[in-house]
């Protein structure tokens, strides 16, 4: 017994093959049974794949950069519960590819912000922050209300998103574009963030 861990401990590449050795089993004995396990793999009861408008807002908030600001998890505390509402669970993001739980919190988190606000004041918050929250840091996104969208663009990411697993009928994915006609990006966006987290019912 000795005289192997004194070897082990003078042959670094040793050392080193049998410390990843070690942490990649603890590892996986940690990750490996969440892929089996309900409550990370099942979506939530209600829970639908993004029609079409609130997908592309997605992709918008993603290009924006909005997550550089605003994290989408609840953390199960409860200066969060009472500030944000229901805590966030895993079976909320199954239709999120990437999620955006994100951590930096320069602004709120935004996992339940779906119907807090009315559209109208999105669009004006979205246009210039500063006209309804005056000590607002957050930039202005001006442009989003005059991009109009593309609505070809959508069926490509229907269909991909559909080959991992998300069940988009051969009706929805051909229906998607006229839904997007004469929509503006801040359009999407305000969809997108409307939705936000109302599948559990909050608590605030
Ligand atoms: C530089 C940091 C920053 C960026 C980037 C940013 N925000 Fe914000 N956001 C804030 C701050 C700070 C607040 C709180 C003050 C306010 O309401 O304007 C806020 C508030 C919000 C709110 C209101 C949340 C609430 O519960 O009151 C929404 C919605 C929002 N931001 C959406 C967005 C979206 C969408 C984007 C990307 C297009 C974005 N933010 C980008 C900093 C940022």
């Amino acid at each position: 017994m000795k005289f192997t861990h004194d070897k082990i401990e003078r042959n670094p590449w040793l050392l080193i093959a049998l410390v990843i050795l070690v942490v990649s089993v603890g590892g996986l004995a940690e990750i490996v049974p969440l892929f089996f396990q309900k409550s990370t793999t099942e979506p939530v009861a209600g829970l639908k794949p993004y029609e079409p408008l609130r997908l592309v807002g997605r992709d918008i908030y993603v290009r924006e950069g909005c997550y550089n600001c605003h994290s989408q998890m609840i953390r199960p505390f409860r200066a969060e519960t009472e500030r944000y509402g229901h805590y966030s669970v895993a079976g909320e993001f199954v239709y999120d590819r990437p999620f955006q739980w994100g951590s930096k919190r320069t602004g709120p988190d935004l996992a339940r912000v779906g119907g807090r606000y009315s559209d109208e004041w999105h669009r004006i918050h979205l246009t210039n922050p500063r006209d309804v929250v005056p000590e607002s840091n957050m930039p202005s996104y001006p442009w989003l209300a005059k991009n109009k969208l593309n609505p070809q663009e959508v069926v490509p990411k229907m269909q991909a998103l559909r080959t991992l697993g998300h069940p988009y009928t051969d009706q929805e994915i051909k229906e998607a574009p006229e839904q997007l006609a004469d929509k503006t990006e801040q359009d999407a966006l305000i969809a997108y963030l409307q939705g936000m987290g109302t599948q559990i019912k909050t608590r605030r």
